[in-house]
């Protein structure tokens, strides 16, 4: 009896239970939604606004397109308001805790996104409204924001881009709709490998428009990224660096391996295609021209100037030698005062007090050569030989320092001229021609004398010749002397300079540093 009795009781609650559950909910959609018209502003005074709390969530930063000024990010947004009209009393309505509803069954605030760049306007993705029973609505619309960014690449590689997102009601003002922030949510966010985010700092604004009494808020979202320089300092400026430090390698190579020219174009065409690459990234603005643009730039017009600067150094060192003399302040700026600055020597400059004392030896020699050659020769025959002979070897002495003091070949000269006017070169037949006058008649002294003549006119023109040749040669030198003091010039120019413009450049960025 009892266990019956039991038993109908159980059935009874299971009844009720299964009758009372189940149609809750339907009761309350059914109950809530036959009034509501979603057009309505929920509020319980019309002249009251309605407070929206608007929230961003972050999740991605998927592109930002410096050329044509977008950034895109992936982010949920979060709206929190207080619908009078979804209100229930939750025990009558026992076990429904929240109602969903979608987008367009009830009311929802009209917050897009001002500067969106979608084509669709709004790229919200219309989630369901989750209401619990106090009228507490919050909707939480996902989407791809597609939104216009002033990207300042003023500093890039080192730039900190800062995008904002405005988010406001497109239809209500400040009276009807109140939107408030609340700060934004980064906890979720996804690390970029271009971008390092920052912050997310956020604001309330309210404008007010000349028609109107009326404020109009809205929220904005300063997405604050800082680009990563690793990826840009290896592919951009490490290259630029290196190539603009091969610019003074120009300087150093040799004049005549032929290949300075050659090198210069070849550094100048490497940094165009880096340019070209820079210049594909960069928005085409000449609002600010970038820092690595300025780097390439400067970079770009030292190598120009390495290349006109190798053109003058070829230009001296092969210098065309029947122009005559260097002129007197080439001579003085690039053969003295600069070498002189830069602690050049010239070649064989080391070696000039062996050719002032080996010019010496020739002195001695020929000075010292008549007692010698006075004890092979008659007396009578030297003094005759001697006195043609003198002029060369007493007139080349004091010409030679002053044109070719350094020069190494000169050291052959007076020898050269000592051996070719030396007592026993010319002595034979300056003895004879003695010993004949002495001894023969006119006619064959004059003959002889003729003979003479013509020799020495013969050795005076080899004579000539072999001084016209080192003449040549020492002015040749000079000029690849001078040019090698141009070359060494410009490597010690360029280098400051170059130095000069990376620091100066680089490090003018406000926020330098590789990360
Ligand atoms: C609505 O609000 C206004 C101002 O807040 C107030 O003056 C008015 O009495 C309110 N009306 C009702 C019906 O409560
Ligand atoms: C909710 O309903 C219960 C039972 O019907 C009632 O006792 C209670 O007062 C109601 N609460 C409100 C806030 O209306
Ligand atoms: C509805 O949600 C809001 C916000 O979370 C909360 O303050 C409120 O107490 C909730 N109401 C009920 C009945 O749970």
């Amino acid at each position: 009896m009892r266990q019956a009795v039991a038993f109908w009781l159980l059935i009874l609650a299971t009844l009720l239970r299964g009758s009372v559950q189940g149609p809750h909910q339907r009761y309350l959609l059914k109950e809530l939604l036959r009034d509501y018209n979603p057009m309505e502003r929920p509020v319980a005074n019309d002249s009251q606004a309605l407070t929206v709390h608007f929230s961003f969530t972050l999740i991605q930063v998927m592109d930002v397109d410096e050329k044509n000024q977008i950034l895109t990010t992936n982010a949920w947004l979060q709206m929190q308001w207080y619908d009078h009209y979804l209100q229930w009393n939750q025990s009558e309505y026992p076990g429904v805790k929240n109602l969903r509803f979608t987008h367009d069954q009830v009311w929802t605030p009209d917050i897009l996104l001002y500067n969106s760049a979608h084509d669709k306007f709004d790229a919200t993705f219309k989630t369901n409204v989750l209401v619990n029973s106090s009228g507490f609505c919050e909707y939480l619309p996902p989407g791809i924001f597609v939104s216009t960014c002033n990207v300042d690449v003023r500093w890039f590689p080192f730039d900190i881009q800062r995008c904002e997102l405005k988010f406001g009601s497109w239809t209500f003002d400040g009276w009807l709709l109140d939107i408030q922030m609340r700060e934004a949510d980064v906890s979720g966010y996804m690390p970029n490998g271009e971008w390092d985010l920052m912050e997310v700092p956020g604001g309330r604004n309210e404008v007010f428009y000349d028609c109107c009494a009326e404020p109009y808020p809205d929220v904005t979202f300063v997405v604050t990224l800082r680009r990563r320089t690793l990826f840009y300092a290896l592919n951009l400026l490490i290259p630029c660096v290196l190539l603009s430090s091969m610019t003074l390698l120009v300087f150093l190579l040799p004049a005549n391996s032929g290949e300075k020219i050659s090198l210069g174009i070849t550094v100048l065409l490497s940094l165009t295609v880096f340019m070209l690459m820079v210049a594909e990234i960069m928005p085409a603005t000449s609002d600010s021209v970038p820092l690595i643009g300025q780097y390439f730039a400067s970079t770009m017009v030292i190598v120009g100037m390495s290349v006109v600067a190798t053109v003058i150094v070829l230009q001296f060192h092969h210098h065309s030698l029947n122009s005559g003399q260097m002129p007197r302040w080439v001579h003085l700026v690039l053969l003295q005062w600069v070498p002189w600055f830069l602690r050049m020597k010239r070649p064989g400059e080391g070696a000039e007090p062996t050719l002032s004392s080996s010019q010496a030896d020739s002195h001695s020699k020929t000075l010292s050569s008549p007692p010698a050659t006075k004890s092979q020769c008659p007396a009578g025959e030297l003094g005759a030989a001697q006195p043609p002979s003198v002029p060369p070897t007493s007139s080349t002495p004091p010409e030679v320092p002053d044109y070719q003091p350094w020069a190494g070949q000169q050291r052959v000269y007076p020898e050269h001229t000592g051996a070719a006017t030396g007592p026993c070169g010319l002595d034979p037949g300056g003895g004879r021609s003695a010993a004949l006058q002495s001894h023969s008649g006119m006619m064959r002294s004059v003959a002889v004398d003729n003979q003479l003549q013509a020799l020495l006119t013969e050795v005076q023109f080899l004579v000539e010749r072999v001084r016209e040749q080192d003449r040549q040669l020492s002015l040749a030198e000079q000029w690849q002397f001078a040019a090698a003091v141009i070359d060494r010039l410009c490597l010690v120019g360029f280098s400051v300079f170059n130095i000069i413009c990376t620091i100066a450049i680089l490090m003018a960025a406000p926020n330098f540093g590789i990360a």
